[in-house]
C-alpha cells in the first residue's frame, strides 16, 4: 500500500496578475501548439517576452525546449491541437513524463505549468507521477535518487473542481506504484506467505482479504496449484480481495492473477539466463493487487473481486515430476509433461474456483503465462484470448484508450487438440509451435461458461529499457487499462 507521501506535490491555482513580476522563483512550463503558437495565454501581454520566447521555439526543431532568461527559466512544449477526437489519455501522460524528465536533471523544485483544460491537466498531472517512480528499497544511499522536483502548481480556471477529479489520477498512481513494486521486489523477500500478507495491508482502505493457507486449498481441491507449489519449501497461499462497492444486487467484476514469485522451472529446470528474470513470474497478480488498491482509494461504486494465486516453482526432492497427473477443481485431471509450464496449472485451479464460487459477471485473468508471447508481439502488446467477443472488445478499447495495449489471438479447436494426451484430460504442453495459444486454450478448459478473457503479459511487466511515463523495471501493465475498463463498464450500465 502506497503512503501519501511518497508522491510529489502537485497543486492546482488560480493565476492572479502578479505572475509576470514573479517569474523566478520557478521553471514555467507553456504549451505551443505544432505552428509554433502560444497555446498558454497567460504571458501573453508581455509583448517582449512572449515574442522572446516564440523565437526559441521557433528556432529549435526539439518538441521540448528549455530557455533560460532575465526573466525567468520556461519550458516550451510543443504539442498537438487538440483536434475533434481528443487527445488519448496516454498522449497526455506520456508528455507528462516528458515534462518531468526534461526538468528533473536541471536543479529546479517548483514548476509552474499554465493550462485551462481539465481533463489536459489531469492526465498531464497523471503522467509525472508515474514517471516519478524509483524503487531504492535495498540502496544504502537512498538520497541519490531522490526527486529533485516536489512542487508543481498548474494554473488554471477553477482549479477547485479539478482538485477534486485529481484524486482519481493519485488512486491510479498508488496501484500503479504498488504492481510496481511487487514487480521489483527480490524473490527471498516476496514469497507466497510475504506476498499474502502485503494484500493484508489493503483491508485498511476497506479491502476485504482472505488468505487461504495449504491445508485450506487442499480442502478446496486445488491440487494442481499445490502441485507447483510442492518443490518449495515456502509454502503456497491463496488470496481473495473483494471490494463490494456496489449495490448488492450489482454484478461482480473478477480479476485473476499468476502469482509465481520465483519460477526455476521446477525440475523441468530452466538454464541461467532465462532465471534470471523469473522474479517477476507473479506480475498477473501485482497488477490484480494494485487494481484492488485504486478500486478501494476510489470508493468506486462497484463490485470488484481479485483473487491472486501465490506460489514458488522449485526442484525440490518432492517437486512434481514430469508424467506426473494432477486432478484439478474442475474435476478434470492434467498430465504435467513439462513443470516449467506451471502458470496454467495455478490459473487452471483458480478460474474454476472463482466461477464457481464467486458466480462473477466476467473473469479476466492476468499472467506472465509464455515467452512465446514475446516472439510474436515483443514488448509492445500483451496478448489477449477470450471465449466472449463482448468481453475482448472491451478490452481492447480500454487497451487503446489507456494506451496500455493488447491484440488477440485465435483459440480454434485445432490447436485445442494439440494438448490431448492418453493418460489424462489433457496435458500442460502442446506441440512445438503456438505456445501461446496452445497455454490459452488450457485455460480455457478451466472456464464452464462465464465470460472470460486472459491476457499473456510476459512481454509487457518489465522493462528494460525507460520510456516517458515507465521508467526501467517494473511496469505495473494493465492497472491504468483495467480501471478504465471497470469505469466504461459502468458507465454503459447508468
Ligand atoms: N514464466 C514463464 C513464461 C515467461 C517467459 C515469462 C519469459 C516471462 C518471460 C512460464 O512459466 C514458462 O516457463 N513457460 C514456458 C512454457 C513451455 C515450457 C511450454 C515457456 O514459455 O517457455
Ligand atoms: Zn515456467
Ligand atoms: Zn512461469
Amino acid at each position: 500500500m502506497q503512503d501519501e507521501n511518497r508522491f510529489l506535490k502537485i497543486n492546482f491555482e488560480e493565476p492572479n496578475n502578479s505572475l509576470n513580476q514573479n517569474t523566478m522563483d520557478a521553471v514555467h512550463v507553456l504549451f505551443y501548439s505544432e505552428k509554433n503558437l502560444l497555446l498558454s495565454h497567460f504571458f501573453q501581454e508581455d509583448n517582449t517576452l512572449s515574442s522572446f520566447l516564440k523565437k526559441n521555439i521557433t528556432i529549435n526543431t526539439s518538441n521540448y525546449v528549455i530557455v533560460r532568461s532575465e526573466k525567468g527559466t520556461f519550458l516550451l512544449v510543443r504539442r498537438k491541437l487538440q483536434k475533434d477526437k481528443g487527445f488519448t489519455d496516454n498522449y497526455l501522460e506520456e508528455l507528462g513524463g516528458n515534462i518531468y524528465n526534461s526538468l528533473k536533471s536541471i536543479g529546479y523544485s517548483n514548476v509552474k505549468v499554465y493550462e485551462d483544460e481539465a481533463d489536459i491537466n489531469l492526465r498531464i498531472a497523471l503522467g509525472i507521477l508515474l514517471s516519478s517512480y524509483n524503487f531504492s528499497n535495498y540502496k544504502k544511499n537512498k538520497s541519490e535518487e531522490k526527486n529533485t522536483l516536489n512542487n508543481v502548481i498548474f494554473l488554471c480556471m477553477e482549479p477547485k473542481i479539478i482538485e477534486e477529479k485529481y484524486n482519481d489520477m493519485v488512486n491510479i498512481a498508488k496501484g500503479v506504484f504498488t504492481a510496481r513494486d511487487l514487480v521489483w521486489e527480490p524473490p527471498n523477500i516476496l514469497f507466497p506467505e510475504s506476498f499474502a500478507h502485503q494484500c493484508t495491508q489493503l483491508q485498511k482502505i476497506g479491502v476485504e482479504v482472505t488468505v487461504y493457507d495449504e491445508t485450506e486449498l487442499k480442502k478446496m481441491g486445488m491440487e494442481a496449484l499445490l502441485a507447483v507449489g510442492r518443490g518449495s519449501r515456502k509454502s503456497s497461499r491463496v488470496v481473495v480481495m473483494k471490494w463490494l462497492g456496489g449495490n448488492s444486487d450489482n454484478s461482480i467484476m473478477s480479476f485473476i492473477g499468476k502469482g509465481v514469485c520465483f519460477d526455476s522451472g521446477g525440475l523441468s529446470l530452466k538454464p541461467p539466463k532465462s532465471m534470471e528474470d523469473m522474479k517477476w513470474d507473479m506480475g498477473g497478480a501485482a497488477t490484480v493487487t494494485g487494481l484492488m488498491e485504486t478500486v478501494a482509494s476510489s470508493k468506486l461504486k462497484a463490485n470488484i473481486v481479485g483473487v491472486i494465486g501465490l506460489v514458488e516453482n522449485m526442484p525440490d526432492g518432492d517437486a512434481q515430476r514430469p508424467g506426473d497427473v494432477v486432478k484439478s477443481v474442475s474435476g478434470q485431471t492434467i498430465e504435467v509433461l513439462n513443470t516449467d509450464a506451471e502458470g496454467r496449472l495455478v490459473l487452471a485451479d483458480l478460474l474454476s474456483w472463482t466461477e464457481k464460487n464467486i458466480k462473477p459477471e466476467f473473469m479476466i485473468n492476468l499472467a506472465t503465462l509464455t515467452g512465446a508471447i514475446i516472439m510474436a508481439l515483443g514488448n509492445v502488446r500483451a496478448g489477449l484470448f477470450s471465449n466472449d467477443k463482448m468481453i475482448a472488445k472491451s478490452i481492447f478499447n480500454a487497451g487503446e484508450k489507456s494506451g496500455e495495449k493488447v491484440w488477440e489471438l485465435p483459440l480454434d479447436d485445432e490447436y485445442d487438440q494439440l494438448i490431448k494426451t492418453e493418460i489424462a484430460d489433457m496435458k500442460n504442453i502442446g506441440g512445438p509451435g503456438a505456445g501461446s495459444i496452445t497455454a490459452a486454450c488450457f485455460l480455457k478448459r478451466h472456464v464452464e461458461k462465464t465470460p472470460w478473457a486472459h491476457i499473456d503479459i510476459a512481454g509487457v511487466t518489465w522493462k528494460s529499457k525507460s520510456s516517458p511515463t515507465i521508467p526501467s523495471g517494473g511496469i505495473g501493465w494493465g492497472v491504468k487499462m483495467l480501471y478504465q475498463l471497470i469505469k466504461d463498464r459502468q458507465k454503459n450500465l447508468n
